[in-house]
């Protein structure tokens, strides 16, 4: 063969490995509603940055007539790219062949670009599309997801792993998403799930569509398996691309700062009115963080799921910081097992990738009752004491409420190495509410006295007695436990200061292995 022919042969073979499984399948792939691996990554990525690799890997299957079925790439596309000019690299299932079901070869090709990407220091991000494992290849489809796993395992702290869920995803190929940083599922035809719809009715006579099983509507608001929830796939990509904007690229780097155009000393005097004068009345805390971050920006993670805990990305002065906020709108911001979960993961992600906490406290307590117990309450609340104590970014605290009982200790305490610690005047910092103190310490006298007039009035005294002495912010200032009372019009400021001076934080902690955090 001359050499121009050679040239030809290989325009053609790249020409016929971007048909994937051919004209016919991706005319199925668009017909519902779904675009093809190459098409999303042209999305995901910056014009023109996509390098693919491995593009004339086949199969290396003879069993079940697949000797003659062999189709360049074998099912999933993969390479780096950039976005916003900074380095990434990405693997997409590709439907059109085989269902984007998982080989050995398919399983090389990933762990070789994951491979990589841990040694360059660049996030992974894995479109899902997939039938899950390539049943003409057995237990070697098994080993190929297993090899993945542990590439999942080994990278997550060391890189950011972002998995868009885009069609199915079902059996044990749901796990190489779970052991990723973020999810994002569109809310046209994805679904996740560990045993499907069919099985499920065999096993326990349970009859529930796929959608009501593992849809985007079941992950994104009742099991919060899905961080992100898009209208359709494009939203999706630009989503990862947002968010990525706010990471570093790993875990020796710092993320990336941000020209900030918006003044750093800008008062909002709207925030000291923002809280009601009656302590039991709602407010939704998302207005205190428009006003304190850089042009009311913040990507709210998990919108949809455990939402008394707001959890999200915004920036500071510039600054990446991860925000954590009791939500008094929601279940009035208790602490239950589910915003337990969320806030925790959510503070290891920071801590992990050296993005500062900021906490806005204003929570009741923990949620009682004997759902929340069975349901292991106990051990979900020592996780989110544990990701706080443990975590060694600047943490910065400012308390608005209500801060009482076990939840004062959690949400970023002194104690628990919380670094700089604000409250607002109508801080109310104490071991229980007015109500409950003066029920078990009064009860009994109360109860004594026989005029209801009478009783009631001694009630409220007791209740303003006890709200003077421990329910504001001075009690827990004159011990240090709070640095100062400040004015809630000068937050920002204040928040991005305290951010300024911690920025050299260093803060190893002892020597171990590692930590055994209540799982
Ligand atoms: C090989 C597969 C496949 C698979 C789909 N295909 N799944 N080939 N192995 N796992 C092929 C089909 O034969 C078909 O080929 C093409 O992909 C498209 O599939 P359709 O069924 O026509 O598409 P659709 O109707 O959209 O249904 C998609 C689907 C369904 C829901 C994913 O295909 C399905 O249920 N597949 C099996 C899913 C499954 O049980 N996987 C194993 C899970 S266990 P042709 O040539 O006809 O176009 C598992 C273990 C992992 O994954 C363990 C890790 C620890």
């Amino acid at each position: 063969m001359k050499n121009q022919e050679k040239v030809k042969q290989l325009i053609d073979l790249r020409e016929r490995a971007r048909l994937g499984g051919g004209k016919k399948r991706i005319e199925d792939q668009h017909s519902k509603g779904k675009m093809t691996a190459r098409e999303r990554i042209a999305i995901l990525l910056d014009e023109g940055s996509f390098e693919e690799f491995d593009m004339f890997v086949t199969h290396r299957t003879e069993d079940f007539g697949m000797g003659d079925k062999k189709f360049l790439s074998d099912g999933v596309v993969t390479g780096h790219g950039t976005i916003d000019g900074r380095v990434v690299y990405v693997f997409a299932h590709d439907f059109t062949i085989f269902g984007g079901s998982l080989s050995e070869t398919f399983s090389l090709k990933i762990c070789k670009i994951m491979d990589q990407a841990m040694k360059v220091g660049a996030p992974v991000i894995g479109i899902n599309d997939s039938g899950g494992a390539r049943i003409q290849e057995g237990v070697r489809s098994l080993s190929g997801f297993s090899e993945l796993f542990e590439r999942n395992i080994l990278a997550s702290g060391v890189i950011p792993q972002i998995s868009a869920i885009f069609g199915p995803c079902a059996g044990g190929a749901v796990y190489s998403p779970a052991l990723t940083d973020f999810i994002v599922m569109s809310e046209e035809s994805s679904y996740m799930f560990v045993t499907g719809p069919k099985v499920t009715k065999t096993v326990t006579g349970e009859e529930i569509s796929t959608e009501d099983l593992g849809g985007s509507l079941v992950h994104g608001t009742k099991s919060g398996v899905a961080h992100f929830v898009s209208d359709n796939e494009e939203q999706g990509l630009l989503l990862i691309r947002k968010l990525l904007g706010y990471l570093p690229q790993n875990n020796l780097e710092d993320p990336p700062m941000k020209e900030c155009n918006d003044p750093v000393e800008r008062k909002s005097e709207e925030l000291n009115s923002i809280i009601p004068e009656n302590s039991n009345q709602p407010y939704d805390v998302k207005d205190v963080i428009y006003h304190i971050v850089d042009d009311r920006e913040f990507l709210e993670v998990h919108s949809t799921f455990a939402r008394n805990v707001v959890i999200g990305f915004a920036r500071m002065g510039g600054m990446t910081v991860g925000v954590v906020a009791n939500q008094p709108n929601f279940l009035a911001g208790v602490l239950d097992i589910n915003a337990s979960r969320k806030a925790a993961r959510f503070i290891r992600f920071c801590d992990a990738f050296n993005v500062p906490i900021v906490t806005l406290v204003d929570v009741p307590g923990f949620l009682p009752g004997s759902g929340q117990e069975y349901g292991g309450l106990i051990v979900h609340g020592a996780k989110l004491m544990f990701a706080y104590g443990e975590a060694s970014v600047p943490k910065v605290t400012v308390t608005l409420r209500k801060s009482y009982g076990g939840a004062y200790c959690v949400m970023s305490s002194k104690q628990l190495h919380g670094d700089v610690n604000y409250a607002w005047p109508s801080a109310e910092i104490a071991v229980m509410g007015p109500s409950g103190a003066v029920e078990i310490l009064e009860g009994k006298s109360i109860s004594e006295i026989k005029d209801p007039d009478q009783r009631n009035k001694r009630v409220a005294e007791m209740e303003e007695e006890y709200r003077t002495k421990f329910a504001n912010p001075y009690e827990a200032a004159r011990y240090g436990y709070i640095d100062d009372v400040i004015e809630p019009s000068t937050t920002r400021f204040r928040i991005i200061r305290a951010l300024r001076t911690l920025a050299t934080k260093r803060d190893p902690g002892p020597m171990k292995k590692h930590s055994n955090i209540p799982l």
